[in-house]
């Protein structure tokens, strides 16, 4: 288990359209149906930066790169000390759709040196398992105008979506497990479900919640 905490933290990251929502929710409920005790959790979160941070979705340019970063680090200050930290201690299996592997990536192809954001972000706990989805930007960009039926927001522009997917192939860390997010909806559940029972193997991590479906 991880030394700094009870419990496991899962998180599922990726470029827009790779069905990380959708894959939070499965994998939820198949841990729960193993007797796990599981919080589903999201960033941008629905907090008071969180809902800044929609607002530039639809007009980046109203403030400042470094501004923005510092956005989103609040807003995982106050997620991490207010959820991610107290379900961690309570020993449950955190799953959240984006982490810090978002803002290295993100705000890395935006221009902020990805390092350094990652140094920003040593006050959150490091995951035990990142799910990074993968997939190509075209076809993200195409699931994304097909599924939401919407434009693309200001971080999903093309140029970016495409160095946004390299960045997060460029990140080196044993905690990153990369799932090819083209294959069908299932065949990507049954990947991340083996990745995630083989954690909680080498984590000796045991379930003992009722099970349910
Ligand atoms: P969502 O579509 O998964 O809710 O994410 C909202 C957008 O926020 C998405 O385009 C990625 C972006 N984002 C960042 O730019 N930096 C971050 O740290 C996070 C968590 C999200």
């Amino acid at each position: 288990m991880n030394a700094a905490n009870k419990g496991i933290l899962i998180a599922i990251e990726g470029i827009d359209g790779t069905g990380k929502s959708t894959q939070v929710g499965l994998l939820a409920r198949y841990l729960r149906g193993k007797g796990c005790e599981v919080i589903e959790t999201r960033e941008p979160t629905g907090g008071p930066y969180g809902r800044r941070i929609r607002e530039l979705f639809v007009d980046r340019g109203s403030c400042t790169l470094e501004e923005e970063l510092n956005l989103f680090i609040e807003d995982r200050r106050q997620h991490v000390r207010e959820v991610i930290a107290p379900a961690l201690e309570r020993g449950l299996i955190v799953l959240t759709d984006r982490y810090y592997f978002s803002t290295a990536a993100y705000q890395g192809a935006a221009g902020m040196n990805p390092a350094e954001v990652f140094a920003r972000n040593s006050f959150a706990p490091r995951p035990d398992l990142v799910i990074l989805l993968t997939m190509s930007p075209e076809i993200s960009l195409v699931r994304i105008r097909e599924s939401r039926g919407e434009e693309l927001n200001d971080f999903e522009q093309e140029d970016q979506l495409r160095r946004v997917a390299e960045l997060f192939s460029s990140f080196d860390d044993p905690c990153i497990r990369s799932i090819d997010a083209d294959a069908s909806l299932e065949h990507v559940a049954r990947e991340i479900q083996k990745a995630v029972d083989r954690l909680l193997l080498d984590n000796n991590y045991v379930c003992t919640g009722r099970r349910t479906v």
